[in-house]
């Protein structure tokens, strides 16, 4: 065999599906962000002139991130103290990065079950011994106290969980976090927390940090989800310094750091977040309202488990339930939805659920429901059909 030969996994279910068939015109109710911001909307809420653009120097900017930008986040998310701050290309880059950096192989490490792709590669990947977090092990906003403690034992490296979660829109309750956080410390676990949208909560509070409770906490967060700027691509990690410091020699052999401009906008974005999240929240709260309408109206068709936080949930089509039916049929049912529909959903095989698809509810209120109109149109055409 070639020595050149890559030896890697497969690209991810969910971005291979989002590279074959997201496109223009189509009724995207699949997303797991709100929907994103113009660069005209983002100056004008966030106060950006032109001289401030102007006034850049195009220079580099520094390894962690650049002053600004770093404390704007720590100020939000790390009780002020910047030097837990690291700034990246969206969170996609912060996870790799610590990582591959914090975990060695034969490290245990405890991974939620249908987790973003990239929070269960990495572990997977450095040669970890991985145990999975049940999904139905998480009720009620609270970890199964029995099933946690059986699991995240002592010695346990690391813990690694996404709340709200994307996609079923699971989340925490404070006391829910507070035991985990608990567990993890008595175990002597690093608390590794993908935040991605935790500012859009509908059953409890917003979340803390969870790093403001406990230290050895690595936690995600990006502007990618609940700020709509996806395409700013900048995320952060928030996570003790020396790890953090630890990351550099993998970060100057692959991006260095970030752009100045790209900072700049990122840094004022921050200082705008309750205004930017707010508005796309309170639309998505009238997006779950009509959504939860169209489920109890379609009960024959799908069954779900209302979500508790961020912007998608995991229904179920029921028709996919029945026996003999083949683990990718839900691939040709969102296929066929998108073909006749011109209506894009992600299949649950994306996140190891095969009877289920991600329906996102942050997109524009009338762009959501003509999205549900033609889902409605679509399933009741197949009448359950299996
Ligand atoms: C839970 C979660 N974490 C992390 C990411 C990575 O996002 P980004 O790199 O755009 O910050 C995503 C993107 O879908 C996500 O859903």
């Amino acid at each position: 065999m070639s020595s050149l030969r890559p030896q890697r996994e497969e690209p991810p279910v969910l971005e291979e599906w989002y590279r074959r068939h997201l496109g223009p015109g189509l009724h995207d109710i699949s997303s797991s962000g709100v929907h994103p911001y113009t660069f005209a909307e983002i100056r004008d809420l966030c106060g950006i002139r032109t001289e401030d653009l102007d006034a850049v120097v195009m220079d580099d900017s520094v390894s962690q991130g650049g002053a600004g930008i770093r404390q704007a986040i720590a100020d939000r998310y790390a009780a002020g103290d910047a030097d837990r701050v690291l700034v990246t290309h969206g969170s996609s880059e912060a996870i790799a990065l610590t990582l591959a950096t914090l975990l060695r192989p034969g490290d245990r490490v405890v991974v939620q079950e249908g987790i973003y792709h990239s929070l269960g590669h990495y572990p997977r990947e450095a040669g970890c011994e991985v145990a999975v977090l049940p999904a139905a092990a998480v009720r009620d906003g609270e970890i199964d106290p029995g099933v946690l403690d059986a699991l995240v034992t002592s010695g346990t490296a690391a813990v690694v969980v996404n709340f709200p979660h994307n996609p079923s829109g699971v989340s925490l309750s404070h006391p829910g976090l507070k035991a985990l956080v608990s567990r993890a410390a008595e175990a002597g676990a690093v608390l590794v927390w993908d935040a991605a949208t935790a500012e859009i909560a509908h059953r409890w509070e917003v979340l803390p940090d969870p790093g403001t409770l406990y230290p050895h906490t690595v936690s995600y967060g990006t502007y990618s989800k609940t700020f709509g700027l996806p395409g700013l691509r900048v995320g952060w990690a928030v996570a003790p310094p020396e790890l953090l410091r630890a990351t550099f020699p993998l970060r100057d052999r692959t991006t260095l750091f970030l752009s100045p401009l790209v900072e700049l906008i990122a840094e004022r974005a921050m200082r705008a977040a309750d205004r930017l999240i707010g508005l796309r929240a309170a639309e998505a709260g009238r997006n779950l309202d009509l959504l939860t309408a169209w489920m109890a109206e379609h009960e024959e068709l799908v069954r779900w488990t209302p979500p508790e936080g961020g912007v998608c949930a995991l229904p179920v089509i029921r028709e996919l339930e029945r026996p003999g039916t083949a683990p990718t049929a839900v691939e040709d049912l969102c296929r066929e939805l998108l073909a006749r529909h011109r209506t894009l959903l992600v299949p649950g095989t994306a996140f190891g659920v095969p009877h289920g698809v991600r329906l996102g509810f942050g997109g524009r209120e009338d762009e959501f429901r003509a999205g549900l109109t033609e889902l409605s149109a679509f399933l009741r055409a197949r009448g359950g059909r299996g």
